[in-house]
């Protein structure tokens, strides 16, 4: 029996925001430079308005500049692709932000293609996916970079471990298999076609579960000591009629299983945002050429 250590993503967020407030006090004070982010929300979607506006208040919280814009549900194409080539031009905007999902008359990839590479905080732009496929430097994806950085606080030696990441899409499974392999480990990206997937499961030191559902990755699925990490967060109704978030791993089986496990929520969640506030920081430094402090490691 294993004593499964649960991984505190929140108090971790708290204390990268703390190292991001103080660096941004620097920055000012040093170079006069107060990075800004501008963040775009097409519509009235209640989850993307909570998000949206936890963002605003946490960029202001860390001395940084929020720049927030709200457009109708039936702007058009043209005029979303306006206002971000405005926010490219526009030098106290170092990192911009498109909410998804946009209403489905607008085209997504479009519009991130439209966003200047190196104000992509994001990490979405194909410029940045294959920065980081190609080992450059670069904005990678906010969630996946706060798994990475969870994962190098608990095993500072992650070189040829077993990686299995479920899920493959641009904005969790592919990035993070990337930032593994960087990390030397020896990775496989499992998804719906996997065959035998407990099995491939079973092989992982590291497994990380983005696939968005519910409780779909089993106890048993799970090698002995292995560190999990649960990008899920699904919405599920309980008996009791309220509403409650769960994660890909079904949590409880897990105890007992593996060594380290992040929870839904309080896990990987909270180190989303902090890691958004992070890659504004980072790409105001890029942009105007001031090298990050040793510390900084990963961008
Ligand atoms: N909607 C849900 N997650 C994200 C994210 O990480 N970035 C953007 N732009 N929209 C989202």
């Amino acid at each position: 029996m294993v004593d499964t250590q649960r991984i505190d993503g929140k108090a971790f967020a708290a204390k990268l925001l703390l190292e991001i407030t103080e660096e941004v006090a620097g920055l000012k004070a040093a170079h006069g430079l107060q990075p800004g982010l501008a963040v775009v929300l097409v519509g009235e979607d209640p989850a993307s308005q909570v998000y949206v506006r936890n963002k605003g208040r946490q960029t202001v919280a860390a001395g940084m500049q929020s720049f927030e814009h709200k457009l109708p549900a039936d702007v058009s194409q043209a005029d979303l692709l306006g206002l971000v080539a405005a926010l490219n031009e526009d030098r106290a905007v170092h990192g911009i932000l498109v909410q998804l999902p946009l209403p489905g008359h607008l085209d997504a990839d479009a519009v991130i293609a439209c966003i200047d590479p190196d104000k992509d905080v994001d990490g979405l732009h194909v410029v940045n996916a294959g920065r980081l496929a190609a080992g450059l430097p670069g904005l990678v994806p906010c969630t996946p970079l706060g798994c990475l950085l969870l994962l190098k606080d608990i095993l500072p030696a992650m070189s040829g471990l077993e990686a299995v990441v479920v899920g493959r899409s641009n904005l969790v499974g592919r990035p993070i298999a990337q930032l593994l392999l960087q990390q030397n480990c020896t990775v496989t990206m499992a998804h719906s076609r996997t065959r035998n997937l407990a099995e491939v499961c079973r092989r992982a030191d590291i497994l990380v579960a983005a696939v968005g559902k519910v409780e779909m990755i089993k106890g048993d699925w799970i090698k002995p000591g292995a560190t999990v990490i649960d990008v899920g967060i699904n919405r599920i109704e309980t008996a009791e009629g309220k509403s409650r978030l769960v994660g890909d791993v079904a949590f409880a089986e897990a105890q007992g299983i593996a060594g380290f496990i992040t929870p839904v929520p309080g896990g990987v969640g909270p180190m989303t945002i902090a890691c958004l506030l992070r890659n504004t920081v980072t790409a105001a430094r890029r942009i105007l050429n001031i090298a990050a402090p040793p510390q900084a490691g990963i961008s």
